[in-house]
């Protein structure tokens, strides 16, 4: 869906962006990852034209970016900014009505979708009519998500999206993120700092430093598999939690084969074998199951299994890619 080819950006002598290469498939959540000033705000500017490459080539469904305007590009494109972005003077209705006026949408249609999407979002609509600055931190980063997503663009850029929230704010904003399904139509291209946010929302990582992409892969790549001692330092921090988010349910052998018999009167959840084992522990943690019956559309089974055994097949898994 999205192809980048050895794109670079010089402003004088700082190479910010140093030719970079990645593709994008449809529907993924790709994650520019890195520490301050390695370039990643310069290559999502790059990809809806705010700023200019030096070199390099872009392609967004086979299309050449460069053979476009960049205002038709760019209704294809929802953006985030780093901080929001959110007009001080426009409310909240404004901000995110941006882009229907721009498409001279009729008013009956713009008032529709914004009050969808804040329902989506889970705010009322008494924040129609509020500026920017009565809304908490979280409250703008929704808004700014909505002006995004307005449109109902097939590409989703996001300059840390998450960025000044709380730890709670944020874990709850996480999960909103993965269960809402607008995005998961999406291809989202997602920049953030923070290594933990990685591992719980991307599919796929680009870790970058100093303009260049160090190593590009799965969470469990850059995990199991660090390229070099830059990718290992990186991961240093906090591993076991990045494991329990990089190791998928679908990856495990099973503990038990078929559908376990349920015990009388414990507490059983739905959960599907696509998600990660960071998931899991929180169905354990916060909502007080026994035990959980893994869905498996993708083999069509089912099979389920409490704590112990999942925490064992874990155990056995990380064993595995170790010895290998
Ligand atoms: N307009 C500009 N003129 C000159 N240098 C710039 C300009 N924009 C960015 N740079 C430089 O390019 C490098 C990459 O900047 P960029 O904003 O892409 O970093 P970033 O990875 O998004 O950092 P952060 O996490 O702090 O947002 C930095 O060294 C920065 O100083
Ligand atoms: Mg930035």
């Amino acid at each position: 869906m999205i192809k980048v080819q050895k794109l670079s950006k010089h402003f004088g002598k700082v190479k910010a962006v140093d030719e970079i290469s990645f593709e994008v498939k449809e529907h993924e959540n790709l994650i520019l990852l890195g520490t301050s000033g390695c370039g990643k705000t310069t290559t999502l500017k790059m990809i809806n034209r705010l700023i200019e490459p030096s070199a390099g080539n872009i392609f967004i469904d086979s299309k050449n970016i460069f053979e476009q305007s960049p205002e038709t590009l760019r209704r294809g494109i929802g953006y985030v900014l780093q901080n929001n972005g959110l007009f001080p003077h426009y409310t909240v209705a404004e901000n995110i009505a941006i882009v229907p006026q721009l498409l001279k949408w009729d008013k009956k249609r713009t008032e529709k979708r914004v009050a969808e999407l804040l329902e989506k979002l889970h705010l009322t609509k008494d924040y129609l009519n509020v500026y920017p600055n009565e809304l908490s931190g979280g409250q703008q980063q929704r808004i700014g998500l909505a002006r995004a997503l307005v449109a109902d663009p097939a590409v989703l850029l996001m300059d840390e999206p998450f960025g000044a929230l709380d730890n709670v704010t944020r874990s709850k904003i996480h999960a909103e993120f993965k269960a809402l399904d607008e995005l998961k139509r999406k291809t989202i291209i997602m920049v953030t700092h923070d290594v933990q946010e990685a591992f719980e929302l991307g599919d796929h990582i680009c870790l970058m430093d100093q303009g260049k992409i160090i190593q590009d892969g799965t969470p469990a790549d850059l995990l199991f598999n660090p390229k070099n001692s830059f990718v290992k330092e990186f991961l240093q921090e906090q591993k076991l939690q990045l494991e329990f988010k990089a190791i998928k349910l679908n990856q495990l052998s099973r503990p038990l084969k078929g559908e376990a018999e349920k015990g009388v009167g414990q507490k059983v959840n739905n959960i599907s074998a696509d998600v990660s084992f960071w998931s899991v522990l929180e169905h354990f943690k916060f909502d007080g199951v026994d035990e959980l019956n893994v869905i498996d559309k993708e083999n069509n089974e089912t099979w389920s299994a409490n704590f112990e055994e999942l925490m064992s097949a874990f155990y056995q898994y990380k064993k595995q890619q170790f010895h290998e």
